[in-house]
């Protein structure tokens, strides 16, 4: 154990004695003192554990576990439901912490991750959000990629976990909530998509055997979780009232693509309930949903201490035993927390729970431990052994961070002449707003440290002289010293403005309240574009959108950015979009709304369809037809990309089986909804669609190709929603022919009220871009 963990944040509190006392001993220490990781089966340092069944590598895994939670008291087992898992030495077995983060980078939020002397920064990638803006999914397993790499060799020296709680899979259904930043964005497809990415990236083996780990990654928070802290509506009481549709083809699914078709390790249940019941005590969502039908290989977490708001916060059960034998039970592995710890024994006596739903979270726990590897002794000695400190911060790593921010800046708006600037027309720059020199803002939360920090004022004064003014007091913005900037500006050639928020004003635990720009931002943009000679660049710098009206239709501001919170490398990655070195392509992964839109619907309503008896106008593009600020997608380029259709049927027919209750004629009158999916034969029909896309214009370019479906209006179907995307990239004058493969079941399929998913017959209405192409499905 090196003294330098004592240095870490989450030590902020020991003494400065400690600190002292630990800084001269780390002195006096020979240089070449590495920290060790902690692993169990030591069998060269202790030949005894030798004859353990669980520490034979060559025996099952599950004969393995098996073997060991039968070595175990109930008092240990115990140990092993808690994050904080207790170490049994007469085993060989140290004590664990569960809890590492890896939402974006190796996170020290959690305890199980620390940075020193030894590793004191990783590689920090864009917050999320703007990841998913590139949608280029082998990018987002790239990151995850080199986010494993750098955790294992945070392992191997004793600084990190090998069990990461990440990503947040879910859906950003509010504009205001605060942890929109931490998701994929609003749409089930691209968090699905998203999620299997990341997950592979953070999994998978280069020897690609299924049943080893890179590390293990989580998906949460599970399920219909996008509250947190809205008016007096907050995250530990609240009760999401979710209708069956709604749960299936929108909360549901990013969960299920992660479960089944990533085969993450782990998932993670939110603090909410979910229609009266906790989702952590909800044998159905738990045992019933992810373990039996989705087939989860590994283990069920609580969200923090959630066995505990069960009872406390939510009064669910009369007493702490209750709900520790509940959530047991309802088929919850871990507790991330020391509740369970504290009440299982108690439980246990009191005849709520047995010893054996026990054993089996626990096993369940074990087995994912075995498939990293945490069993098989040394890890020096094995796959990824030799990955270290080098290994963190490698210049290929934060040259990935760079490239991922420049692929999911989005460029909203671009008068004729405005970007990309110049460097030999505009020679002077003024770079104005509370985010022009931001550095810790950039990084959003769940952030570890970073390895170093590029500003947005440093990136673009690498290129033109650059002069700084943060036109506002503080991010909220009270007070706006609209004299200073709009001098600064008048005296330029161009001006970039850097406004939008940081974790004061959106973050876990603080949902917006209106998304208007915070405070005097809005006034000072506008005076400062009043005041400029030449073109103005407004970046936004957030994690969720806002109602920028103003600047859209204001001509003296020819050009609007949002750059999420782009990272470590943020202020490189915006520089070479300005500067053209870098020709945008990101699209928005959420629709930007109106403030009015916020002044009608509470947040609390998790309905995402429109309700014509209330005047509720739904969510998200797919079901929301109302005016918007930007819409899901948009997202411009420096230069222009045609699509042509070349290939998509005009009729699908389907074959239905002898059995099939709608061989019978009256199936296809009742209403116009089709097959059940879970029948096999009418599910194999599968056809492609062929597109050719061209970049018209005179600069290189990546194009996300977005293939959209209108089923018909049936069962309150969504208005469209995203089929496949692509991403493609294209030189000057270069096409190229993007391909999707359509399954009809699968993509032409709507949920109906009660959950089932059903062929629409009928003419669904296929968009990529302006062109639309009309396809029929007939029994
Ligand atoms: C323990 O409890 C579970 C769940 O209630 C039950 O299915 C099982 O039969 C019990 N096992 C024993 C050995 O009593
Ligand atoms: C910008 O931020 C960097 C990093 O915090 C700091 O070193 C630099 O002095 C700041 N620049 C100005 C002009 O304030
Ligand atoms: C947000 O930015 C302001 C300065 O503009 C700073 O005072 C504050 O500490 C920041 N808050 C967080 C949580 O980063
Ligand atoms: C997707 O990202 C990868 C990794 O950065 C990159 O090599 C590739 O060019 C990107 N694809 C497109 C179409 O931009």
């Amino acid at each position: 154990m090196g003294c330098s963990r004592q240095t870490s944040r989450n030590r902020a509190l020991s003494s400065v004695s400690t600190l002292v006392l630990c800084f001269v001993l780390c002195i006096s220490e020979p240089s070449n003192v590495k920290s060790s990781p902690v692993f169990a089966c030591d069998v060269s340092g202790n030949p005894s554990l030798a004859g353990f069944g669980f520490c034979i590598t060559g025996l099952k895994a599950e004969a393995r576990v098996t073997d060991l939670v039968g070595r175990l008291t109930l008092e240990e087992k115990i140990g092993f439901l808690v994050s904080q898992a207790n170490g049994v030495s007469r085993l060989g077995i140290p004590a664990y912490s569960w809890w590492s983060e890896a939402l974006h980078g190796v996170s020290n939020q959690g305890g199980g991750v620390k940075f020193s002397d030894q590793v004191p920064g990783a590689t920090s990638f864009p917050q999320v959000i703007l990841t998913a803006a590139s949608f280029n999914e082998s990018l987002i397993q790239a990151i995850g990629k080199a986010v494993s790499t750098e955790a294992r060799a945070m392992y191997n020296v004793g600084l990190a976990g090998l069990t990461f709680w990440s990503p947040n899979v879910n859906i950003f259904r509010d504009p205001r909530w605060g942890r929109g930043q931490e998701t994929p964005g609003e749409d089930p497809t691209l968090t699905s998509k998203y999620a299997v990415a990341y997950v592979k990236g953070l999994q998978e083996t280069d020897g690609g055997d299924p049943n080893r780990l890179k590390v293990a990654a989580c998906c949460k928070h599970y399920t219909a979780y996008d509250v947190d802290n809205w008016k007096d509506v907050h995250r530990f009481t609240f009760n999401a009232v979710v209708n069956q549709q709604d749960m299936d083809d929108t909360f549901q699914p990013p969960f299920k693509s992660c479960v089944v078709d990533a085969n993450v390790a782990s998932v993670m249940c939110s603090y909410n309930q979910v229609n009266g019941k906790p989702t952590c005590a909800d044998p159905d969502l738990l045992s019933g949903v992810i373990r039996r039908q989705w087939k989860l290989n590994g283990y069920i977490v609580s969200d923090c201490d959630s066995v505990e708001v069960v009872y406390k916060n939510q009064h669910y059960t009369k007493t702490p035993e209750e709900a520790v034998a509940k959530s047991i039970l309802a088929g919850l592995d871990l507790d991330c927390g020391s509740f369970s710890g504290q009440h299982a024994m108690e439980a246990v006596k009191a005849g709520l729970v047995n010893e054996s739903a026990i054993d089996k979270a626990i096993s369940n726990n074990f087995a994912t431990l075995m498939r990293l590897g945490f069993f098989d002794g040394d890890p020096k000695k094995q796959l990824y052994g030799d990955l270290g400190p080098k290994d963190v911060c490698s210049v290929e790593n934060q040259e990935l961070a760079r490239e991922a921010a420049r692929q999911g800046i989005v460029l909203l708006k671009n008068s004729a002449g405005s970007l990309p600037l110049s460097p030999s027309s505009i020679k002077t720059l003024a770079v104005i707003g509370p985010n022009a020199n931001a550095t810790v803002t950039m990084i959003g939360n769940y952030n570890g440290t970073p390895c170093k920090y590029t500003t947005p004022l440093q990136g673009l004064a690498a290129t033109v002289s650059a002069t700084y003014h943060p036109g506002c007091s503080n991010m909220a913005c009270a007070e706006a010293d609209l004299d200073s900037a709009t001098a600064l500006a008048a005296s330029t050639d161009a001006v970039v403005l850097l406004m939008g928020t940081n974790l004061s004003i959106e973050n876990e635990d603080l949902d917006r309240l209106d998304l208007n720009l915070p405070g005097k931002q809005q006034e000072l943009v506008t005076q400062v574009a009043k005041a400029a000679k030449g073109p103005v660049v407004l970046a936004i710098m957030s994690g969720g959108g806002f109602d920028i009206t103003f600047a859209k239709n204001d001509e003296k501001i020819t050009s609007i950015l949002w750059v999420g919170f782009p990272g470590e490398a943020g202020g490189l990655a915006i520089a070479d979009v300005i500067f053209g070195r870098y020709n945008p392509g990101g699209k928005l992964p959420m629709t930007w709304y109106p403030q009015s839109y916020v002044e009608k619907v509470p947040m609390s309503n998790m309905n995402m369809r429109p309700d014509e008896s209330t005047g509720y106008p739904g969510r998200t593009y797919r079901f929301y037809a109302g005016e918007t600020v930007y819409a899901f997608g948009d997202g411009m380029s420096y230069t222009q990309f045609d699509h042509r259709l070349i290939r998509a049927p005009r009729l699908v027919s389907l074959r239905l089986d002898e059995s099939h209750h709608c061989r019978s004629s009256e199936c296809q009158s009742l209403d116009s909804i089709g097959p059940h999916c879970e029948s096999a034969a009418e599910g194999g029909s599968e056809f492609e669609v062929q597109l050719n896309v061209r970049n018209a214009g005179d600069r290189e370019g990546s194009h996300t190709v977005f293939l959209f479906t209108t089923p018909p209006a049936v069962h309150r179907s969504p208005i469209k929603h995203l089929l496949r995307f692509e991403k493609v990239r294209l030189g000057k004058n270069e096409e190229a022919v993007v391909k999707f493969k359509v399954n009809v079941c699968k993509d032409l399929s709507v949920v109906d009220e009660i959950g089932n998913r059903k062929i629409a017959l009928g003419e669904h209405l296929l968009h990529v871009g302006s062109l639309k192409h009309s396809l029929n499905i007939r029994v």
